[in-house]
């Protein structure tokens, strides 16, 4: 149990654009944090990589050091910050400050998501607690609300926009008929994209962060790299211009889906009807959409990156932490533990959707009927097709939008494969999961 008395002491490892929001938070904001812990809390030593480098918000040069040794070394500091992200060498560090008794609060789901178990089995040993609510959908309590507040529940689904930086660009896309490469700068400069975007744009930031609710939610332990996930490099703003005309948009949805002893699980970039919940989360927003067999349908959402709504979430688990509560929480909730009755992860191809397939084709006769025919083989029941009319500078090749009835991962895949061998077929677009994509009637 902590003391009291005693004024607790942290340290930050890490001062991008969320360490200085904590440090900001910490400095500035102590007499509520002190109110809200019921002792004082004081930010002591902030480690970087560059002493000199610029940055919006200065520290006292007393608290500043490159020497990560005088926190691991120094026993007074009970919490130890890591917000340097990336795996190498947070690693390491995690698990040298937990072998040292350190109490971790961190943001860094890629970390979690490749070490969680390895790291939380250090951290019971040494009976310390790892939190890590600033680590999916920002300043979302995600984490707290699906292993705390609904744990009455048997959770039924998770479906979330997880990623701050794909759901910024697709907004301004969609709404301001902004180029891709104009989107992701703009996200970059608000502070929302990972050091290398190239996370946030493929999918990996999303499927991480979905991995690790999969494990909290369901018990499942899956690896990232084993639940199929795409990113939003390939959405043109013609998918989004085509989406709208057929009364959806594009959203980077993950979704964690119950269906029976199986778990369905997805990362992709897909039609959501406009006007329902997720369609309508715009910017950096996060939404996640979780269902309980008591509690029904909750939906949460707020900004999921950025500096103050990551730091909200950074400050909460450290106030956790000298609360006593993140280190119940961790006992009690074992988060890497593996659970016998969890749930297996289903079979990928065998998952159920609606698609919409964006195709350039040959402007010319029957190409519809060779490309109706490969569907047709598979079973696949087409819903509509927009042909937008020709212009003449098309160098006869037009794009051609196919939505489809209800059909399987497998059963479209293998369809696409066979149309990308079809003579007619100039491009291959993009095919794109539709959320409740039946006609509503
Ligand atoms: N880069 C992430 C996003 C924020 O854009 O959502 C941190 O997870």
């Amino acid at each position: 149990m902590p003391d009291t008395q005693q004024t607790a002491k942290v340290a930050l490892i890490g001062l991008g654009t969320v360490g200085q929001g904590v440090a900001r938070l910490l400095l500035e904001q102590s007499e509520r944090i002190t109110r809200q812990a019921g002792r004082k809390i004081e930010l002591i030593k902030a480690v970087v990589k560059h002493l000199d480098k610029p940055r919006d918000f200065s520290l006292p040069s007393s608290l500043l050091t490159d020497d990560l040794e005088c926190v691991v070394q120094d026993p007074d500091i009970s919490i130890v910050v890591e917000l340097m992200g990336g795996i190498d060498p947070a690693g390491t560090i995690v698990n040298r400050l937990l072998e040292s008794g350190k109490d971790i609060v961190t943001a860094n789901k890629a970390l979690l998501a490749e070490q969680g178990m390895a790291l939380c089995d250090t951290a019971r040993k040494r009976g310390c607690s790892i939190a890590f609510e600033a680590a999916v959908a920002g300043g979302i309590p995600i984490v707290a609300n699906i292993s705390q507040c609904l744990s009455a529940n048997q959770i039924t689904s998770i479906r979330a926009i997880l990623n701050g930086t794909c759901n910024h660009i697709l907004t301004e896309m969609e709404s301001r008929n902004v180029d891709y490469a104009s989107a992701l700068r703009e996200a970059q400069e608000l502070g929302y994209a990972e050091a290398d975007p190239t996370f946030d744009i493929d999918g990996t930031d999303t499927v991480q962060k979905l991995a690790i609710l999969t494990q909290l939610a369901f018990g499942t332990r899956v690896h990232w790299r084993e639940i199929p996930y795409q990113g939003i490099e390939k959405i043109d703003l013609e998918d989004l211009h085509f989406a709208r005309q057929l009364g959806f948009r594009i959203k980077l949805l993950a979704t964690a889906q119950l269906l029976g002893r199986e778990l369905e699980l997805h990362v992709a970039p897909t039609l959501v009807r406009i006007g329902s919940p997720l369609a309508e989360v715009h910017g950096a927003r996060n939404a996640v959409d979780v269902a309980g067999d008591a509690v029904g349908s909750v939906f949460y959402e707020g900004y999921g990156a950025g500096q103050m709504p990551t730091a909200s979430a950074v400050v909460a688990d450290v106030i956790d932490t000298v609360v006593g509560r993140a280190a119940l929480t961790f006992e009690t909730l074992e988060p890497w533990k593996l659970l016998s009755h969890a749930p297996l992860v289903r079979d990928p191809a065998a998952a159920e959707s609606c698609y919409y397939l964006r195709l350039r084709v040959e402007d010319r006769p029957s190409v519809l009927a060779e490309i109706a025919g490969v569907l047709g083989k598979k079973a696949i029941s087409i819903a509509s097709v927009i042909q937008p009319p020709t212009a003449s500078e098309n160098n006869g090749s037009v794009p051609l939008i196919i939505m489809t009835h209800q059909t399987t991962a497998g059963a479209i895949q293998e369809a696409t494969e066979t149309i990308a061998a079809l003579p007619c077929l100039l491009s291959r677009g993009v095919c794109l999961p539709v959320l409740d994509g039946e006609p509503q009637v």
